[in-house]
């Protein structure tokens, strides 16, 4: 199946949002982007801090509960915009843990309007939000939250630094390729990745240097990526990276691009991944590797020694949700030879 839920509009924040006809009290969600202007909204600011936990989310409702709000604007990175998603289902009696895991939110309210000012989670497209609990990344997975409107502005996302303009730009590719070698991939979503993937190649240099042809370029394979995981979810880089997220505190974009590199060697003899550079006219393992070169990228072992191989390799081996998906059925060895790579 391949579906889009949220209208996607591109163009100038401040003049797009004006067309969007939202009514009665909004709550704003932000972290840094306080400066735009909505003429004519009612809005409330909530400040977001980044990787919600559980107990944020809690704190944030109390904040805002008495406002009664009938929409949410989240303009931010994917923290935020996941915390806005899980705000707009919640209510009094809401117990945020429950919520976590398939279909759990049984109902929606509210408008969700997402903006992203980064180029990596999609989540401006998708049923996730990630939040932390109990230690470990976990996410609430549910039509419910999926955005309303997703404007995509590259104006906002302009001058992010330069180390997450890369990771959150490889987050983005990953979901594009995770998702193209997913067992349940159909021809749409194939050509929905191919072209995330052709976006991020074509754009990553022009990313890396802050032009605004590869913020947009970047914006696009973004939203490619998050429709892509709505329709088939990650697999394992993803199930990896929520492995180092959690137990060693990397950022999400870069636990990402630690795995990607493995990821591509374990594809590399499929037919699918041989067509993919044909029809990408890029060797994609070779384009890969002059990117990390040029823009030196770290290493897992900067965050992980080689005892923690084992346990990390076990921690991912457990994410059957993730893994069961993936079109080449993968070991614990496989995994352990691929987590060896990355160090
Ligand atoms: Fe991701």
């Amino acid at each position: 199946m391949f579906s889009i839920k949220t209208k996607i509009i591109f163009g100038r924040t401040e003049n797009e949002i004006s067309d969007l006809n939202l009514k009665g009290n909004g709550l704003l969600c932000t972290r840094r982007h306080n400066d735009l202007k909505f003429d004519g909204l009612n809005l409330y600011n909530l400040k977001i801090s980044p990787e919600p936990t559980v107990d944020d989310l809690y704190r944030y409702f109390d904040e805002v509960r008495d406002l009664n709000f009938d929409y949410v604007l989240a303009v931010g990175g994917g923290s935020v915009l996941d915390t806005a998603k899980i705000l707009s289902v919640m209510a009094s009696d809401t117990k945020v843990e429950d919520l976590i895991g398939n279909n759990k939110v049984k109902s929606r309210a509210k408008t969700i309007v997402a903006i992203p000012t980064t180029h990596g989670s999609g989540s401006e497209v998708t049923k996730y939000a990630v939040l932390k609990f109990q230690n470990l990344k976990q996410t609430v997975v549910s039509e419910n939250i999926v955005p309303d409107y997703a404007l995509i502005d590259e104006n906002l996302a302009m001058n992010l630094p330069a180390e997450l303009t890369l990771h959150t730009s490889i987050d983005a590719f990953c979901h594009n390729i995770e998702a193209y070698f997913s067992k349940i991939s159909e021809p749409l979503t194939d050509l929905n990745c191919e072209n995330g993937m052709k976006f991020f190649f074509d754009g990553i240099d022009e990313a890396m240097e802050n032009k605004i042809s590869g913020r947009r370029k970047m914006l696009v394979c973004s939203v490619l990526g998050g429709i892509a995981i709505t329709n088939l979810r990650t697999n394992l880089i993803h199930a990896l990276s929520h492995v180092i997220g959690a137990e060693k505190n990397v950022s999400h974009g870069l636990a990402n691009a630690l795995f990607l590199r493995g990821y591509l060697k374990f594809y590399k003899g499929d037919e699918k991944f041989k067509n993919l550079c044909k029809i990408l006219n890029v060797d994609i393992i070779k384009r890969t590797d002059e990117i990390y070169e040029k823009y030196n990228t770290k290493r897992l072992s900067d965050f992980v020694s080689q005892s923690d191989i084992k346990h990390i390799a076990e921690k991912t081996y457990e994410n059957k949700r993730l893994l069961n998906v993936m079109k080449r059925e993968i070991s614990k060895e496989n995994i352990v030879k691929i987590i060896e790579e990355a160090m």
